[in-house]
């Protein structure tokens, strides 16, 4: 590892005879019983981030609350440790919501979000008597208080709101400005207000909601969250005659994708900047809990919902090279995993680092380009779209100055070209993506028929818990494919 030190490994994380070991457990090992491609999370890590986002928020503010966005990772075992560590749970649909249920969380510890959310949904949501579900349109709040006085229940309700922050790493995961297509403007939350007054034995307006993007690295876009929720939730207040009894904060908080060296993070390189980040979650909500804790009152229960802070550092993809070629001087290395098994990479080109798990001892100094097993020229690790782009459009830029050049390539191809591996990275190889554990399993599937991986979870015993199977070849076909198939072979 010494000569190795362009990684800053995640905690659970460890070399150990020149291979990476994850909560103890080997790497290789781990896919010789179990397979290529593996997830891999640790117990212990999920567990730590969840009781120390807590632990932080509650040391800012003695009325903070952490709802687990389970989008992020809902698989029934990793909900059940953060279930364990106290915390409660952010649901986005009705599936979310039985999974919920079905782990032992409290109707009062649920609070549902969601643009589209159906009428059986909201009556699921309303018959149990979930903490909230926040509103995110004068329409969808209409309809919750004719659900509920079908039911003849009164809807909990937080009112969700733009706050015209543009938080976050990517474009398509800022959610915090009227360009996105989550929560309400002021001209829509005066609708709202007004279909809150006209139906009291319907609807609690019990809170408000904002989340401002994910993976916001920078702390002054939090700080500008509490501000706004501070002069709204007076504002709502007045509007209806009653002070609100929750603020909910959202999510968002960051993780360190990048693993610099550099201990600035931010000016290390404009490609990765949106994945690096500073300051570790824990420390980041602490501060905003304090804030809020001066702006809003301590008596005023706050609410977080983080999501990928919980559980990104808490897992590695492990995928073996299948394949290589070398194109002049540039080898290009054929892994089995894609964006089958990480769509984020292709559809935000969100960036993973990769190291080799067998060849830890071995200096990174070979740039490779690293794809995809798909049958698809965009399952490529580098953002094939950005390069294809820059390409068509650097001719027409040659008179701008080269600072401003280099300030739109830089915005255009969001990846690094290459990933730089040890020169003697071979077919047979395992590489390890790293903080894998948010969004991944969740968003796998079938494509090209590519079974869904496996998922493994090192466990405070020291054992192996199996979190999900690999998919079997019948798995790619449903139960109408399988008539089909009996009909043909008359079985
Ligand atoms: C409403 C809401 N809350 C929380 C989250 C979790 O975000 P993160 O994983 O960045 O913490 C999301 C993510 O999309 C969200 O939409």
């Amino acid at each position: 590892m010494a000569k190795n030190t362009r990684h800053r490994l995640p905690s659970c994380l460890a070399v150990e005879r020149g291979h990476l070991t994850i909560a103890g457990q080997d790497a290789l090992a781990l896919v010789a019983e179990h397979g290529s491609p593996l997830f891999v999370f640790s117990e212990r890590r999920v567990a730590e981030n969840a009781a120390g986002f807590l632990r932080a928020a509650r040391g800012g503010h003695p009325r903070a609350a952490v709802y687990f966005a389970s989008k992020a990772c809902s698989n029934l075992h990793i909900l059940r440790i953060i279930r364990g560590e106290g915390l409660g749970i952010e649901v986005n649909s009705g599936g979310e919501l039985w999974k919920a249920l079905t782990v032992g969380f409290a109707p009062g510890e649920i609070v549902f979000n969601g643009v589209a959310k159906s009428v059986e949904e909201l009556s699921e949501a309303i018959t149990r008597g979930i903490k909230a579900i926040n509103v995110d349109s004068a329409f969808e709040l209409q309809r919750i208080a004719d659900v509920a006085r079908g039911l003849g229940r009164r809807a909990t309700v937080a009112l969700r709101l733009v706050p015209g922050i543009g938080g976050g790493a990517t474009a398509g995961i800022q959610t915090g400005n009227a360009s996105s297509k989550f929560g309400m403007t002021a001209p829509e939350l005066q609708a709202a207000l007004a279909i809150a007054r006209a139906n009291p034995q319907a609807l609690d307006v019990a809170g408000m909601h904002l989340h401002i993007g994910s993976q916001v690295t920078e702390a002054e876009d939090f700080a500008a969250s509490v501000a706004f929720t501070a002069r709204m939730s007076r504002e709502i207040g007045a509007a209806l005659g009653a002070g609100l009894r929750h603020l909910n904060l959202g999510g968002g908080y960051p993780v360190d994708y990048a693993h610099l060296d550099s201990g600035d993070n931010r000016g290390s390189s404009d490609t990765l900047r949106g994945f690096a980040a500073r300051d570790a979650a824990a420390p980041m909500v602490g501060t905003v809990a304090a804030q809020a804790a001066r702006e809003l009152g301590a008596e005023t229960e706050i609410l977080f919902e983080p999501g990928r802070a919980l559980v990104a550092d808490a897992a590695v993809l492990l995928s073996q090279v299948e394949n290589m070629r070398l194109r002049g001087d540039m080898p290009w290395l054929y892994l089995d995993a894609g964006y089958n098994l990480l769509i984020d990479s292709a559809a935000v080109r969100w960036y993973y680092h990769m190291v080799n798990a067998g060849r830890m001892d071995e200096a990174a100094d070979r740039a490779y380009r690293v794809v995809g097993p798909l049958c698809d020229s965009a399952d490529c690790f580098f953002d094939v779209e950005g390069e294809y782009l820059w390409k068509a459009l650097s001719p027409r830029l040659a008179t701008l100055p080269p600072e401003t050049r280099e300030e739109l390539r830089a915005a255009i191809i969001r990846l690094p070209e290459t990933r730089t591996l040890p020169a003697a990275t071979a077919p047979g190889d395992l590489i390890a993506l790293l903080d894998t554990g948010a969004y991944a399993l969740g968003e796998m599937f079938q494509y090209c028929g590519r079974l869904r991986a496996k998922a493994v979870m090192t466990d405070r015993h020291g054992g192996v818990t199996v979190l999900r199977e690999r998919d079997r070849p019948a798995d790619l076909i449903g139960p109408a494919e399988e008539m089909l198939l009996r009909a043909a072979t008359g079985a």
